[in-house]
C-alpha cells in the first residue's frame, strides 16, 4: 500500500488530495481532498489574472495540504509519492504546485511525479462509485480543450477528433461574457438557460456534418454577438432565450459527434470528463441517446468535473500501478504550459 499526495495548480483552483494505492492491484481510493477556488478573486476582472492566480496558489497550497492530511488521519511522513500537475496550464501557477511538490518530496526524501492535467480529467471517473472499465471513448470538454479520444488503458490514448479553434468551455465562457454574465461563464449561462427557449434563436452547429470528428466553436460566439446586437435594447428580455439557444447549439454538436465517435470506434462505453461535463443538458442528452443505443456512460462525480487535486493523485496512482511510469527523486522540476496529451501516450 502506498499513499500518494496530488497537487493541482494549473489555473484558478488549488487542489490537494491523498489517494491510497492498494498493493493488490485494485483501484486506488480517495482518502481526502481539499479545494480552494479563486473564482471570487478573479471575478472582479472578468477572467483569470495569471499573476494573482500564482500568488493565491502560494498562499493556499500548504494549508490545504495540512488540512487534507488531517482529514485523512495521516502524517506528512506517511506520504510515499508526491504528484503534481506538470502542465498544460499557466506557467506561473504550475510552478507553484511543482515547486511545493518537489520541496515536499526533497524534505521527506520521497519521489515526485509530474502529471498531465488532461490525463487527470480523463481518469477522474475512476474516482466515482460507478467506475468505468477500459476500453472506452472519452469526451474531454474543459475550458481549454475539446477532444474525443479512444482510451485503451492508462497511457493508451488516441485522439479521434478535436476542436480546430475554441474549446467548448471557451464557447460557453465567451458567449456568457457577451451576455454580460460574470466569470466563469459556463455555469452562469447554463443557469440562465434553464428559464429560456432553446429554439428561440437559430444558431450555427459548426462542423456538424463535416464527416470527421472535429469541432469548431469560434463562429458560435460571433453568431451570439450578432444576435445580441440585433436585439439591442431587447436583449434584456430575451437573454434567457439566447442563453438557452447557445447552450443547445454547443450541446447538440458535442452529443452528435460523440455518438459518432463511439459508433466508429465500435465501443459500448463512454466517459465524459472536464468542466463542461458538469453541464446538465449535456448529461441529460448523452444519457438519453446512449440509453437508446445500449452505451454505458460514466461521469466524474459532479464536484470532481472541474479542476481538483483528486484527479491528479488518481492519475499518478494509476500510472504507477500500470507500470507506465516511476516517480523519481531528482527534484529538478520543469513545467509544460503547452503539452499535447498524445505526447505521453505509450500505445
Ligand atoms: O476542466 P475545467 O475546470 O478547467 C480546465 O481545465 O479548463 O473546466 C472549466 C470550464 C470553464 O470553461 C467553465 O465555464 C466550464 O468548464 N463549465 C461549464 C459548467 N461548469 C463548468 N460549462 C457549462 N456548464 C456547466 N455547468
Ligand atoms: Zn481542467
Amino acid at each position: 500500500m502506498q499513499l500518494i499526495l496530488g497537487i493541482e495548480s494549473s489555473c484558478d483552483e488549488t487542489g490537494v488530495a491523498l489517494v491510497r494505492l492498494p498493493a493488490d492491484g485494485s483501484l486506488p481510493q480517495l482518502l481526502a481532498h481539499g479545494l480552494h477556488s479563486q473564482i471570487a478573486m478573479h471575478r472582479a476582472y472578468g477572467g483569470v489574472v495569471p499573476e494573482l492566480a500564482s500568488r493565491d496558489h502560494i498562499r493556499r497550497v500548504l494549508p490545504l495540504t495540512r488540512q487534507v492530511l488531517e482529514d485523512a488521519g495521516a502524517a506528512l511522513s506517511d506520504i510515499d509519492v508526491v504528484a503534481f500537475t506538470r502542465g498544460p496550464g499557466l506557467a506561473g501557477a504550475l510552478l507553484v504546485g511543482a515547486g511545493a511538490a518537489c520541496a515536499l518530496g526533497a524534505a521527506l526524501g520521497k519521489p515526485v511525479l509530474g502529471i498531465h492535467h488532461l490525463e487527470g480529467h480523463l481518469l477522474s471517473p475512476f474516482l466515482s462509485a460507478d467506475a468505468p472499465q477500459f476500453p472506452f471513448v472519452a469526451l474531454l470538454v474543459s475550458g481549454g480543450h475539446t477532444q474525443l479520444m479512444r482510451v485503451d488503458g492508462v497511457g493508451q490514448y488516441a485522439i479521434l477528433g478535436e476542436t480546430i479553434d475554441d474549446a467548448a468551455g471557451e464557447a460557453f465562457d465567451k458567449s456568457a461574457k457577451l451576455l454580460g454574465l460574470p466569470y466563469p461563464g459556463g455555469p452562469e449561462l447554463a443557469r440562465l438557460a434553464q428559464g429560456g427557449n432553446p429554439q428561440a434563436f437559430k444558431l450555427p452547429r459548426p462542423l456538424l456534418h463535416s464527416g470527421d470528428l472535429d469541432f469548431s466553436f469560434a463562429g458560435l460566439k460571433t453568431a451570439v454577438l450578432t444576435q445580441a446586437k440585433k436585439l439591442g435594447d431587447d436583449l434584456a428580455t430575451h437573454k434567457a432565450d439566447l442563453a438557452a439557444s447557445t447552450q443547445a447549439a454547443i450541446v447538440e454538436v458535442l452529443v452528435k459527434k460523440t455518438l459518432k465517435a463511439v459508433q466508429q470506434a465500435g465501443m459500448q462505453r463512454l466517459v465524459v470528463a472536464g468542466g463542461v461535463g458538469a453541464n446538465r443538458l449535456l448529461r441529460e442528452q448523452l444519457d438519453e441517446a446512449c440509453a437508446q443505443r445500449g452505451i454505458r456512460v460514466h461521469y466524474p462525480e459532479l464536484h470532481l468535473c472541474t479542476d481538483n487535486g483528486a484527479m491528479i493523485a488518481m492519475a499518478a496512482a494509476m500510472r504507477l500501478q500500470s507500470g507506465q511510469q516511476q516517480a523519481d527523486c531528482s527534484y529538478a522540476f520543469d513545467v509544460k504550459p503547452r503539452w499535447p496529451l498524445d505526447s505521453i501516450c505509450t500505445a
